[in-house]
């Protein structure tokens, strides 16, 4: 019988029911079911003595934190996106990291494709009209938006969800495809997806439906500003599933206003949960509070992940030392 002590882990956000019971039979757990906010000094003294994090993108894991946690051997997060996680502070410091891939790609996929519609054919603003009890007779360009079918689709960053929005643009709305990416696709899935790489002013001059899906890093950040924007149609919309700050929020609320381009959808902000003034105020954007990935399914496909790859990380399991998703794997052979 194996009496070595359970590794203690903190999950820092409420997570579901059947996650925390799997997490328990091999841990030794804290959480925090009641979701209650924690300031960063609070997570960092939840963290002494911990072994494990289960996390979610909202948790800042830097150097003092780290530095604050010295036993802490494992980060794993049920996001896809990690740059709430200084990876190579983790590296150096032994910590493994994981995150969530696949998972939600389709789920996503979903969301940035609807949000992109809702933004084209106004559809939040026509909602919002209605129930205001402003709707007294029908009009003949009442609320009269872009087309989808048969545009041309931007996508900026062509990952897994980019190319799966690519995939629903070509193969179900007859969109012609551009994309832009740090590296171009291979030839063959480019044919197979119907997609065109462009640079990236090109992309942002003949889109007419622009989606962003690329991750957030210090290179990506306000990747389209005023100067971005301006090489826009009058008649484009964009669209941001991706981070806040991948966009300059202050600039593009400008360009909305000033009708610059035509609307814009957007998922992830600057600085969220706030969300930037100016764009509360205007009628042409559509903003939602940051859920992409959210359908019960994947979200529960996500925090699955993150538990497997705990657990592996920290030697439980049937894949002791193999958590399937790890960013920094090499970490565990240094051990
Ligand atoms: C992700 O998985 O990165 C989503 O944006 C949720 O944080």
């Amino acid at each position: 019988m194996n009496t070595a002590p359970k590794p203690r882990v903190l999950v820092a956000r409420q997570v579901f029911d059947e996650v925390i019971e799997k997490l328990a039979g091999h841990f030794e757990l804290q959480y925090n079911q009641a979701d209650a906010v924690w300031t960063q000094d609070e997570l960092i003294a939840r963290l002494q003595g911990m072994d494990g994090a289960f996390v979610t993108g909202t948790e800042a894991i830097d150097r003092r934190l780290l530095d604050a946690c010295p036993q802490l051997r494992a980060v794993c997060t049920m996001a896809v996106g990690y740059n709430n996680i200084d990876l190579a502070a983790c590296t150096e410091r032994g910590v493994l990291v994981s995150n969530a891939p696949d998972v939600l790609t389709e789920t996503t996929a979903d969301f940035g494709f609807a949000l992109m519609m809702a933004t084209a054919r106004r559809i939040t603003e026509s909602e919002h009209f209605l129930r205001a009890g402003r709707w007294t007779r029908w009009g003949h360009d009442m609320f009269a938006g872009a087309d989808v079918h048969g545009a041309t689709l931007g996508v900026l960053g062509m990952g897994r969800i980019g190319q799966a929005i690519a995939r629903r643009g070509a193969l179900g709305f007859g969109m012609s495809v551009l994309y832009h990416n740090r590296s171009r696709l291979d030839p063959a899935v480019e044919a197979k997806l119907g997609a065109r790489y462009v640079d990236k002013a090109t992309l942002l001059r003949e889109s007419d439906h622009l989606v962003l899906v690329l991750p957030y890093s210090p290179a990506s950040h306000h990747a389209i500003g005023a100067a971005e924007l301006a090489l826009m149609k009058p008649t484009a919309t964009l669209t941001n599933v991706a981070r806040g700050g991948i966009v300059d929020d202050a600039a593009l609320a400008e360009a909305l206003r000033e009708r610059r381009i035509a609307a814009a959808g957007l998922d992830v902000f600057e600085g969220e949960p706030a969300v930037h003034p100016a764009l509360l105020q205007l009628p042409n954007v559509v903003l939602t509070p940051h859920i992409a990935s959210a359908s019960l399914p994947t979200r529960l496909a996500m925090a699955q992940l993150a538990a497997d790859n705990l657990i592996a990380a920290l030697g439980q399991g049937p894949h002791a030392g193999r958590p399937p998703t790890a960013l920094n794997l090499q970490v565990l052979g240094a051990r």
